[in-house]
């Protein structure tokens, strides 16, 4: 929380049901998330209800409702949780998984979408995630995707006897969620396909330029992929995906990107907006896959205690834990033998003596673990120790 936080991100607790008609107009009524992958209900009221597949519909509905977009207000917030998916469950995709979403109202700028990025591979590093590349494209806005639709259109009813049915079908509609068909045929059917690139107008060029730039002053490495187009509509120029070498091409650990549209889509008033949501478990899957566990880093320190009550545990226990370290002991009285044996096998960094005599005087006796030294210290060069 506190990383997101020096961003200025704050956290946005989200509903996990809504309406349907908010994920069908949000994200789109011809892509696979909500032709196939919604879990919708009924209510007691008959109301068409649905389990939340994404966040970014639920943050717009929520900046709407708060009446943010009538007055222009910059929010920027983050997200943990659950979403609901009726996929067909295999490694790294579920029908229940978790997201970490970000998302920002408000600015339109290609230096927000770097810092954004900036922040993310920061945050992937932190957390242990290396061997990562970020894959873009620039998809245009609703001026000049238009004629490119037109084109591809145009191309696909050259093909469309090689396309899936879904494709045929959703060919007219909206030709774009073609190019993110996962069928051998239409893959190689759009394989030839027009580029949007090639129907960008100027406003989309140049934000795309900057935004390469401020990548460049960021020191962030990325890929162009004219293909890139992601599996929900909302978006507006700049998409991105990030891959793991540990995870292979086929599943993203994350995507994102802008959607300047999908306020006013929604009801409320035009206003820019741009996220991404990282796959939890993709993650968890890529750091089981590491040798080491950063997210282990809060050093662990056992007590090994024999006294006649705990009573006088307490302030050593204490006075460790707020210096940050996990601090724990056994509740039980135990030989000291036992309480050793405990420690050296649960990865525990320091083990603390503590007996009568180290209560009465104002010696503490340490061991570190990993080179066997003791030491026999005052409690205030233990702190200092500790730090
Ligand atoms: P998405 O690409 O649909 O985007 O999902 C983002 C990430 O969630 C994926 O890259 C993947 O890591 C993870 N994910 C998706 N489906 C599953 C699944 N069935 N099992 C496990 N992990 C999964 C969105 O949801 C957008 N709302 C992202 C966004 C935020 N765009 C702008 N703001």
């Amino acid at each position: 929380q506190s990383f997101f936080k020096r961003y200025g991100f704050s956290q946005i607790i989200l509903p996990i049901i809504e309406r349907t008609e908010l994920f069908s107009r949000g994200i789109g009524d011809e892509t696979d998330i909500v032709q196939k992958e919604m879990y919708t209900f009924s209510d007691k009221k008959g109301r068409s209800i649905t389990l939340r597949p994404e966040g970014t519909a639920v943050a717009v509905r929520s900046y709407i409702e708060n009446g943010f977009d009538k007055r222009g207000v910059v929010k920027k917030y983050f997200y943990v949780g659950p979403m609901f998916r009726y996929e067909r469950p295999q490694k790294g995709r579920y029908r229940q998984f978790y997201q970490l979403g970000v998302e920002v109202f408000g600015v339109s700028d290609p230096y927000l979408d770097a810092e954004v990025l900036k922040m993310l591979m920061e945050f992937l590093e932190m957390i242990g995630i290396k061997e990562t590349y970020v894959s873009l494209n620039n998809i245009g806005c609703s001026k000049c995707r238009p004629d490119y639709q037109k084109a591809l259109k145009t191309y696909l009813g050259e093909h469309k006897e090689r396309l899936c049915e879904d494709c045929k079908s959703r060919m007219d509609k909206n030709p774009l969620r073609v190019l993110d068909c996962k069928v051998q045929t239409c893959k190689e059917v759009t394989a030839n396909a027009p580029l949007i690139a090639d129907y960008l107008c100027d406003e989309c060029k140049e934000y795309e330029e900057k935004f390469l730039h401020y990548l460049d002053i960021m020191e962030i490495p990325y890929k162009k992929d004219l293909k890139l187009v992601r599996g929900l509509d909302y978006y507006t120029r700049i998409v991105f995906e990030v891959y793991s070498d540990k995870l292979g091409a086929q599943s993203a650990l994350l995507g994102g990107g802008r959607y300047d549209g999908l306020v006013e889509e929604l009801g409320g008033k035009s206003t820019p907006a741009f996220g991404f949501a990282i796959g939890i478990d993709r993650i968890i899957e890529v750091l089981k896959e590491s040798e080491k566990k950063p997210w282990l880093k809060d050093k662990k320190l056992y007590i090994v205690w024999e006294l006649d009550d705990k009573a006088p545990l307490y302030k050593v226990v204490d006075m460790i834990r707020k210096m940050g370290y996990v601090v724990e002991f056994s509740y039980e009285k135990k030989s000291m033998k036992a309480q050793m044996k405990y420690a050296g096998k649960n990865g525990y960094e320091y083990v603390v003596f503590l007996g009568e005599r180290e209560i009465d005087g104002d010696v503490i006796h340490l061991k570190e673990m990993e080179t066997g030294k003791e030491y026999f210290i005052s409690p205030l060069e233990l702190l200092d120790f500790l730090r």
